[in-house]
């Protein structure tokens, strides 16, 4: 099928990239030229795993442009997939979604084409997206849009640093659609990932049990509510590990054996189970944030979610407060950080825990190093206010240090050699904020463990 992604975000890339690679023709659209030049020389604009491999694999169905005049016409499936910043009320700001919409309208020409919300949009906005096509439509050609085009909605799960298995191997695929021939088309165009029949890289094998991808077909504001309540499920459940965690620690219990012990109850499931410094990233904070904006606009309170926000929140503060607690005084103290980015595997750094305890830490007067593979040089662009040193290697951001944290869990801080470690620590100790190192290793190493749940 011919397909235009709008927006080359985590989201759209992925979505164009993979739908590419299926055998669709994807012309993928974004205003920013940089972004489109990179593309078109092979570069990924962020760091994901295999998306470049993926592209190059997928370049003869792939097309990159600035230009909606050249994306829109003839398609037949176009993707919104473009940033929903949060505003400042805990709503997303759909400047750039209102913008999309007008150019599909003042664009669109051939035969019927779906237009579907990828991007989390706030419940209603498939109608509010189909009133801003129809009437751009109508302005630009003066006569009426005569059901050329319909609305769908289908919201995206997939994570940062997984995002081509996610969408290659997803749980669901959810449609939400008020025609029955909209449904048809992203039926179809979502096939071979529903039956499972394409043959996947080799560096993206398909796991054993995966079998037929189920797919729920709904309406446009349960495809929309879906999105925001299994993002806010999720977030919920990690806030709740994290608060049974501080009991935890109180009583002296392992927060490793709760999550497994209450997780292998089928009803429960032992994912989104590790406790920590909690959740940062694009998605969890903006999409809590927004979910509770529209149940205010409805006379209604979130008090669960907001206590998941709240419990997220405090577990920064505990960072501050754990070394407070083993070091007195932190100013004139080093505290280095292991890892930048909100989550292993992706260089991105929106509500990354790091920055939070970066900025407390200064603020108390301490000099903060700080090491992540993949997310330096983004975080010097993005945050040269921050008065952090980036470190080469995460034994630098060791040495001469008072304490370091675990921030970020990167596979390489856990096989550290932490002897050699300690020994060049002023003081040697090892704040674990994702609770995955070894106590007994980092104690035979010499170091004083400190986690954040025990
Ligand atoms: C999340 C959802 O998992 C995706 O399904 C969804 O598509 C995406 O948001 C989105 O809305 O676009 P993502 O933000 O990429 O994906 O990352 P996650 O893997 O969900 O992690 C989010 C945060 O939770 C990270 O900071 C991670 O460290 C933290 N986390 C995750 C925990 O603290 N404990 C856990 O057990 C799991």
């Amino acid at each position: 099928m011919n397909v235009s992604i709008l927006g080359t975000g985590y989201v759209g890339l992925t979505t164009g990239v993979c739908l590419a690679f299926l055998g669709h023709k994807v012309t993928c659209a974004d205003a920013d030229e940089g972004k489109i030049a990179m593309l078109e020389n092979g570069e990924v604009p962020f760091y994901e795993p295999h998306l470049a491999d993926l592209i190059t694999e997928a370049r003869c169905n792939l097309k990159f442009t600035t230009d909606y005049s050249q994306a829109i016409p003839g398609a037949q499936v176009i993707f919104i997939a473009v940033g929903t910043p949060p505003g400042p009320n805990g709503a997303p700001d759909l400047k750039y979604l209102q913008s999309a919409a007008r150019g599909i309208g003042e664009n669109l020409s051939g035969g019927f084409t779906v237009v579907v919300n990828k991007s989390t949009v706030p419940i209603g906005s498939g109608n509010w997206v189909g009133s801003l096509v129809r009437e751009a439509f109508e302005q630009r050609n003066g006569r009426k849009s005569n059901g050329n085009f319909s609305v769908a909605s289908n919201p995206e799960f997939l994570r940062e640093g997984t995002a081509l298995h996610d969408s290659l191997f997803p749980d669901r695929v959810v449609i939400g659609a008020d025609t029955a021939q909209t449904g048809e088309v992203l039926y179809t165009l979502y096939r071979p990932i529903l039956d499972q029949t394409f043959q996947p890289p080799p560096y993206l094998p398909r796991p054993e049990e995966v079998g037929a991808v189920p797919l729920i077909s709904t309406d446009l504001a349960s495809a929309e509510l879906i999105k925001y309540a299994a993002n806010a499920f999720l977030a919920l459940k990690i806030s709740y590990i994290n608060e049974i965690g501080l009991l935890s620690e109180k009583v002296g219990a392992d927060i490793a054996q709760i999550a497994k012990g209450i997780g292998l109850d089928a009803r429960i499931g032992t994912r989104f189970l590790q406790s920590g410094i909690g959740w940062g990233g694009s998605c969890f904070g903006k999409d809590t944030a927004a979910l509770i904006a529209t149940a205010h606009e409805y006379g209604l309170e979130m008090p669960i979610v907001n206590a998941a926000r709240e419990v997220n929140r405090r577990q920064r503060e505990r960072v501050v407060d754990k070394l407070l607690g083993e070091l007195r005084i932190l100013k004139g103290r080093t505290i280095g950080l292991l890892g930048l980015a909100f989550k292993p595997h992706t260089d991105d750094l929106r509500e990354a825990p790091a920055l939070d305890i970066a900025r407390k830490l200064i603020e108390r007067g301490a000099r903060v190093k700080a090491h992540d593979p993949v997310a330096m040089e983004r975080f010097k662009r993005e945050h040269p206010d921050l008065e952090v040193l980036c470190c080469e290697t995460p034994e630098e951001v060791a040495r001469d240090a008072d304490a370091v944290v675990l921030v970020t869990e990167w596979p390489q801080y856990r096989e550290m050699d932490w002897e050699a470690v300690a020994k060049t620590m002023r003081t040697a100790i090892v704040l674990d904020g994702r609770m995955v190192l070894d106590r007994a290793r980092m104690s035979r190493a010499g170091l004083k463990y400190l986690g954040l749940a025990c």
